[in-house]
């Protein structure tokens, strides 16, 4: 094994730098040559990288985002694209591709991986945490502790005001970030796409609230459950309280890495560059039951990692 490809791919997480770095110094001290291949899978189709060295990664560890770009690679959907991916990695005599990215990310690896001859192992990064085969991603801790800062700071004007919240967070089709995020900044009620939520339902929350003298409250809904405005503007009508919604977007995407954060990155980047000095491929690195492990890339973008909805239950009764 003489060379290592690094790629950083899908919606960007903090954390990712670290990983980049960790990859690199480890590979290095194996002997390894690394080069980092530039704004995702779209480097692979042009061929862009850049060779990464102990220096050339140093004072990133704090830093979010990705020094190597990401992308989302549309093109990379496509047969061409893969194949044209498969010669990059030859032309340049890559032994093995690190993929740090969400399911996405995986599940372009997993092709790439059928014909292709270089290693490949995937490193979970994604706000999301909906990667199946570990707890936690890479940047999830740090993306829960932005939108907490800002949920807390959104209390304090509810309350002033005697108003509703509902504060909107990422997660497209998972409520991982919203579950946590609500239980950890004591919202009334959490919305995630995995449940339907039903408005009455959250109509009876309020007045049962309001009844036992809450004047205020916050409802932390993730993205994907749907029109949050149209939501605010039927509860305002029904309860005749103030509501308002607040939109956290983006900030949760970027920010200095928390340790947590940096951590996982450097243990995952370990795992991975000791699975292809040990010649394994076709696999992701992840964290279960506190311990670094990994599972087949094919059977992680196989499986949907299951929400754990006894966190919304618990988190209903530490509201009440
Ligand atoms: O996958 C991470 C994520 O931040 C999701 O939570 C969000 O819905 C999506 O990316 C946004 O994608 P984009 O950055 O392409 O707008």
């Amino acid at each position: 094994m003489r060379s290592i490809g690094v790629v950083t791919s899908g919606g960007d997480a903090p954390g990712m730098n670290a990983a980049i770095r960790a990859i690199t110094r480890i590979a290095y001290s194996k002997n390894f040559q690394v080069i980092g291949f530039e704004k995702g899978w779209e480097g692979l189709l042009t061929n862009t990288f850049r060779p990464l060295t102990p220096r050339s990664v140093g004072g990133i560890i704090q830093l979010g985002g990705t020094i190597l770009l990401t992308s989302r690679c549309p093109a990379f959907k496509k047969k061409e694209g893969i194949k044209k991916a498969a010669e990059t990695l030859a032309l340049n005599n890559v032994d093995g591709l690190i993929v740090i990215g969400g399911n996405g990310s995986f599940e372009a690896a997993l092709k790439l991986s059928k014909k292709t001859d270089t290693l490949i192992v995937g490193v979970p990064a994604t706000i999301d945490n909906d990667v199946f085969g570990t707890d936690e991603t890479i940047g999830f801790d740090t993306a829960v502790n932005t939108a907490v800062a800002e949920i807390d700071k959104i209390r304090d004007t509810a309350i002033s005001h005697e108003r509703i919240f509902i504060v909107e967070v990422m997660g497209r089709t998972r409520g991982f970030l919203a579950s946590t995020v609500g239980l950890t900044v004591g919202a009334e009620t959490i919305l995630v796409p995995e449940v339907k939520y039903d408005k009455e339902e959250i109509l009876k929350t309020l007045k049962e609230n309001s009844d036992k003298g809450k004047k205020s409250g916050i409802i932390v809904a993730a993205e994907g459950i749907g029109d949050t405005s149209k939501l605010a503007k039927e509860i305002e009508k029904n309860t005749g309280e103030e509501v308002r919604l607040s939109i956290l977007g983006y900030a949760q995407r970027g920010g200095n890495p928390t340790a947590r954060s940096r951590l996982l990155a450097s243990l995952f980047a370990d795992k991975a560059v000791e699975l292809l000095s040990e010649g394994q491929g076709s696999r992701i690195v992840g964290l279960q039951n506190g311990r670094i492990t990994t599972i087949e890339l094919e059977k992680s973008c196989k499986t949907e990692k299951p929400l754990d909805l006894s966190l919304l239950k618990l988190a209903r009764v530490l509201a009440t």
